[in-house]
């Protein structure tokens, strides 16, 4: 069984983050979708608010796992004998960080590959960080976030 693993702080899931989990899920056995618990950024949501969003959003898709993990990366993915990295692009300006991390996770966890995936062209412009700005400037975040999530988020931000 391949199982792959999409990590990311997903605060909150957007429909780039969608695009990629529908994506790889439908390449793999089995997807988890890992948010992390990032110590150094001071989230929107809560890791559990994160994670119900990310499940309302994909619940039709039957082979994900939604959870969260702490600690490193590398170890994580050895953890659940996951051998794929997944990591979306938007543009060349993810790659130089990504590929850094790609080379680390692959020196940390030899057994581990990190797969790019482009992300669909009408999110190559979409960031969580965006969507906060937006909905905290009261600016419309239809097609940018899942239609269920919108108002969640919204509230969130006022
Ligand atoms: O959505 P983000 O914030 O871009 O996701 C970043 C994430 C969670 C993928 C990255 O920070 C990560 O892998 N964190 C886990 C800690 C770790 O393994 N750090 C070393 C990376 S080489």
């Amino acid at each position: 069984m391949k199982t792959a693993i999409y990590p990311g702080s997903f605060d909150p899931v957007t429909n780039g983050h969608l695009d990629i989990i529908k994506r790889s899920s439908a390449i793999f056995d089995k997807l988890i979708v890992a948010v992390s618990v990032n110590r150094s950024k001071t989230p929107l949501f809560t890791v559990q608010e994160r994670i119900e969003l990310i499940q309302r959003v994909t619940k039709d898709i039957q082979n994900i796992e939604v959870v969260t993990f702490d600690g490193l990366l590398a170890d994580y993915a050895k953890q659940r004998e996951a051998s794929v990295i997944v990591k979306g692009l938007r543009a060349v300006t993810d790659f130089e960080y990504e590929f850094q991390m790609a080379l680390m996770n692959k020196n940390l966890n030899p057994e581990t590959e990190t797969l790019f995936m482009a992300t669909s062209q009408n999110y190559s412009f979409l960031s969580s960080s965006v969507v906060k700005e937006i909905g905290a400037l009261g600016g419309n975040l239809e097609g940018l976030v899942p239609n269920e999530i919108m108002n969640e988020i919204k509230m969130k931000l006022k």
